[in-house]
């Protein structure tokens, strides 16, 4: 046997495992709009989250204030506002972080309002828009607004469709074929929300029915907890999708 046989076997052995680089650059769900709603309290906070998502290899954020009727009356207008300041608060910090704004619709009339008039919703990257539903039970609003959006030419994007207590399997593989793109969070796959959460997850990749990861990033321990989130197997196997991010 020669010598350099034996030396490839040795360093075969002792090669470390390869370092992984997140192939996500592009993050389409946060809250960093200081005081718009539920997410970061300045921008102080948001620029530093930012940094955060800069070292972890994204490029492009693309933040989505909550528009509730009862709780969040975000309009175009102060939204755009907010996301002004931010922005040159990030350019002030010198992140080469690309940044586009838009909204998380909750499913309620003022989203059924601006889709049955000539206004526009808040899209993203062309016609992309994000919505969530209520948390419990399933609106009865929901296959026809999906079938409004759809006809208007938007291309719905169903925020975080493992946190819903009446999301299953059947379900997300009906509003998968109906044409809703379903955007799981990271964080659900450290079960941060809980162990049913974190499953239906992984479940949902599984079956490769998630178009979209994201971080729905309110505050700085979400944004820390983003490190953690890339060590994790499910995540991995999410990122070899053929997921939407890196195309907005
Ligand atoms: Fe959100």
């Amino acid at each position: 046997m020669d010598k350099n046989f034996w030396t490839k076997v040795i360093s075969f052995f002792r090669a470390k495992p390869k370092a992984f680089i997140n192939p996500l650059k592009v993050d389409l769900h946060s809250h960093l709009l200081a005081t718009l709603d539920d997410g970061v309290k300045t921008h102080a906070e948001a620029v530093e989250i930012v940094q955060q998502f800069y070292q972890l290899g994204f490029t492009k954020l693309i933040t989505t204030p909550h528009i509730m009727s009862d709780t969040y009356r975000n309009t175009p207008a102060t939204i755009l506002d907010k996301f002004q300041e931010f922005k040159q608060e990030v350019t002030a910090a010198g992140i080469p972080v690309q940044l586009d704004v838009a909204a998380e619709y909750y499913l309620d009339e003022t989203v059924l309002a601006i889709l049955d008039s000539d206004s526009q919703l808040l899209t993203f990257s062309g016609s992309y828009f994000l919505f969530e539903t209520n948390f419990y039970s399933e609106p009865l609003l929901l296959t026809d607004f999906i079938f409004k959006s759809l006809t208007k030419g938007y291309k719905p994007i169903l925020a975080h469709p493992e946190r819903y207590a009446y999301m299953n399997l059947k379900k997300a593989e009906e509003l998968y074929h109906r044409g809703v793109l379903l955007q799981i969070n990271s964080l659900s796959l450290i079960g941060f929300y809980g162990k049913p959460i974190q499953k239906l997850a992984q479940k949902l990749i599984d079956q490769k029915w998630v178009h979209l990861l994201g971080s729905d990033c309110h505050n700085l321990m979400h944004a820390q907890l983003q490190t953690e989130i890339l060590k994790d197997k499910y995540y991995r196997k999410a990122v070899d999708l053929p997921l939407l991010n890196n195309q907005l």
